[in-house]
């Protein structure tokens, strides 16, 4: 079954919407809308009677609400009915994760003790919670802001990438249809988050020709058809919409 983003002009690239129960991930820069999207697709659903949750890792989940709520997707609204939740799984786990860590992380990892300052949240702790809101509130439509936050808890790249394969892996279990958000500086150094998901989409908001210009791609998407072009993206009172090819 395919359900609509709610991003004006996106539906229609990828056969009408995208596939439920699946894991996407959304890479962009700094500012190009991911949040937005995100909120934007949890938003849709909710107008659809689905429960959405909004994971938060980096940001507050108050300044994403303040933010959101200038545009026309009824976000207080949906908080009120109890549609659209908000989760912050960020400052609990700044401080007091090391404890439970012990508990989670097999020594399969082989995790050192790494300077605590150096280390984010675990993976497999972020999932328990994640997976306890799931069930408790019938989640629908999950979104992770961001994935890059929790990615390190070691510093040794082939665990690291054991670790998000597994997170990943864990999450398509769980019946949602989830949008992991991530962090993107080179379009062209692709992730272990992406090579594991079902699809990932990516924003961009590069300079061109003296002008900021904003474009959305499909980069790829299992079991639909879709080009991998870019098409230009703006901001409207509803959120973002998907226009033409970027010329
Ligand atoms: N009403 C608006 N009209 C046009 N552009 C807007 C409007 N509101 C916000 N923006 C743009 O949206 C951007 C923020 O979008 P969003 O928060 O979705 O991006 P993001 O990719 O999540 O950013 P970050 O990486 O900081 O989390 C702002 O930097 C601004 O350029
Ligand atoms: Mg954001």
């Amino acid at each position: 079954m395919r359900i609509s983003t709610g991003i004006e002009g996106f539906d229609d690239i990828i056969q009408g919407g995208l596939l439920t129960e699946r894991v996407y991930v959304l890479s962009g820069p700094p500012g190009s809308g991911k949040t937005t999207f995100g909120v934007q697709f949890l938003a849709q659903g909710g107008a659809m009677g689905e429960v959405g949750l909004y994971i938060t890792l980096l940001e507050c989940p108050q300044n994403i609400i303040n933010d959101m709520s200038n545009y026309a997707m009824n976000v207080p609204t949906l908080i009120k009915m109890k549609k659209l939740l908000f989760a912050d799984l960020g400052p609990r786990m700044e401080y007091g994760y090391m404890d439970e860590l012990n508990e989670f992380i097999t020594t399969d990892y082989n995790v050192g003790r790494a300077p605590v300052e150096s280390e984010a949240p675990a993976p497999s702790i972020v999932f328990k919670e994640i997976a306890s809101y799931v069930s408790e509130y019938d989640v629908k439509r999950l979104v992770i802001d961001s994935v890059s936050a929790i990615r390190f808890t070691t510093k040794d790249l082939s665990l690291q990438e054991k670790e998000m394969s597994r997170f990943i892996r864990n999450l398509k279990k769980l019946g949602c249809t989830t949008l992991l958000l991530s962090e993107m500086t080179d379009p062209t150094a692709y992730s272990t988050e992406q090579f594991a998901a079902h699809g990932v989409i990516f924003m961009h908001n590069f300079l061109y020709d003296k002008t900021m210009t904003r474009a959305i791609q499909v980069i790829k998407m299992r079991g639909t058809k879709h080009d991998c072009n870019m098409r230009n993206v703006s901001f409207n009172e509803g959120g973002l919409k998907v226009e033409g090819y970027l010329e």
